[in-house]
């Protein structure tokens, strides 16, 4: 599929293709009809991308609130209903009930959910502090298949792990790490089998810069994994330019060499002290650029709802108003390119701008069915009918 989107000499192809699309309800982007957008998810919609955000459940009876989120953003992170905590708070005893509140509200307004988050030191209920060895390698397996098979289907990513190393690129010393140093592959291999349907990502803050140790021992550990075949299928960035950290020069090419090792790359936790406008057009303009950046999630509606709202880092003010720096991310999202038009970038540090959709490298997903492109039995023949079917990740779907 991707080779007709860029092939010239089957542009005849790609009409009769698009025309069964369209019949079908899926939304495809053409080339030259972008056209400026002015809410956060339909200006990342023009290349391919999501614009996100983290969702509160406690706010979610705040009109003023949900009224920003519904209007200008096509994907949600629960901020801390989806984390073992919440979901697991008594031991294999699990609660979804915070979860789908932002799940059900998430879907009922048309958006997709990324799942945050399956192993983490952080807010893990007590019981799970409390444990060590085998017996937690065992819980946090029974965690992952408990939580991943309630939502199976129905996210578009999680957050495997979260923030499993120091600043000095060395293994955080959480109670994860003390049950031995495979735990992070343990974890990934379980929610490939929990739920083969869903985007597997390792998710951290501070390893935008890719000259910093914690950046290089994350590359290094999706390299290794990649070349082991240790199922993983992209990196967020939390990208909290916040409490001391700023925008990078190099986050570019940290995120373009992240995604030449062939995982999709994402911001997942973007606020900025002060909602710098430079800052929030740079971040924007460097997911831009990498072709397989396929979204941005800022950590909040507005200010007020921020986990560090005395540094006003988001893009809406408490009032509800558009700051500054959300015109800027606008700008930079409406002027990104429209579709792929170039060849297949190769090499570690691509940066030309050929997004990719939304659901990983290759595919076309249907914006309302969520489902993919498929050409039924991987035919060749001329005259086939290509159809929409569960994504799988197979060729037949590229
Ligand atoms: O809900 C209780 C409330 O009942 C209680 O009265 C109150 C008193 O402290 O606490 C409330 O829980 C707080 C919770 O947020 C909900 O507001 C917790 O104390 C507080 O620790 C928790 O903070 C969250 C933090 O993760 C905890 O690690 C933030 O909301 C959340 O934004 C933040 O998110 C993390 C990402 O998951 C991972 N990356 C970093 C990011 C920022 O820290």
């Amino acid at each position: 599929m991707k080779r007709l989107l860029r092939d010239g000499r089957h542009r005849l192809a790609l009409a009769s293709v698009t025309s069964v699309l369209v019949a079908a309800g899926v939304a495809l982007i053409a080339p030259g009809l972008a056209q400026a957008a002015d809410t956060l998810g339909a200006a990342a919609a023009q290349s391919g991308r999501y614009f996100g955000t983290a969702i509160a459940g406690g706010r979610l009876n705040d009109g003023a609130y949900t009224t920003i989120a519904a209007r200008e953003f096509n994907m949600v992170t629960a901020e801390n209903e989806m984390k073992p905590d919440a979901t697991e708070p008594n031991q294999n005893q699990f609660n979804f009930s915070a979860g789908d509140q932002i799940y059900n509200w998430a879907t009922s307004h048309g958006m997709k959910v990324r799942g945050h988050t399956l192993a983490w030191h952080g807010q893990q209920p007590g019981w799970m502090q409390q444990l060590s060895g085998s017996a937690l390698r065992s819980a946090m397996i029974n965690h992952i298949n408990g939580v991943m098979g309630h939502y199976k289907g129905k996210l578009t990513a999680w957050d495997v792990v979260n923030e499993a190393y120091n600043e000095d690129g060395s293994r955080r010393q959480s109670n994860l790490q003390g049950t031995g140093n495979d735990w992070i592959e343990v974890a990934f291999r379980t929610a490939r089998a929990a739920d083969p349907s869903v985007r597997l990502c390792y998710n951290d803050y501070n390893i935008e810069n890719w000259n910093y140790a914690k950046t290089q021992a994350v590359y290094n550990m999706v390299k290794d994994f990649k070349s082991r075949g240790v199922p993983i299928d992209c990196v967020g960035f939390q990208t909290h330019f916040t409490g001391g950290s700023s925008l990078p020069s190099t986050f570019q090419q940290t995120l373009s060499s992240f995604a030449a090792l062939g995982v999709d790359v994402a911001l997942t936790e973007v606020d900025v002290t002060n909602a710098s406008t430079t800052q929030y057009a740079g971040l924007t303009q460097a997911c831009m650029n990498v072709s397989r950046c396929i979204g941005i999630t800022v950590w909040g509606v507005r200010d007020s709802d921020s986990w560090r709202s005395s540094e006003n880092p988001l893009l809406f003010a408490g009032g509800g108003n558009k700051k500054p720096a959300c015109t800027s991310v606008l700008n930079a999202l409406n002027a990104a390119t429209p579709t792929p038009t170039g060849p297949t970038p190769t090499g570690s540090t691509s940066t030309s701008p050929t997004p990719t959709p939304p659901g990983g490298a290759n595919e076309i997903r249907g914006t309302q069915s969520g489902r993919c492109i498929d050409v039924p039995n991987a035919s060749q023949n001329n005259g086939t009918r290509v159809q929409l079917y569960d994504c799988n990740r197979q060729s037949n779907q590229q």
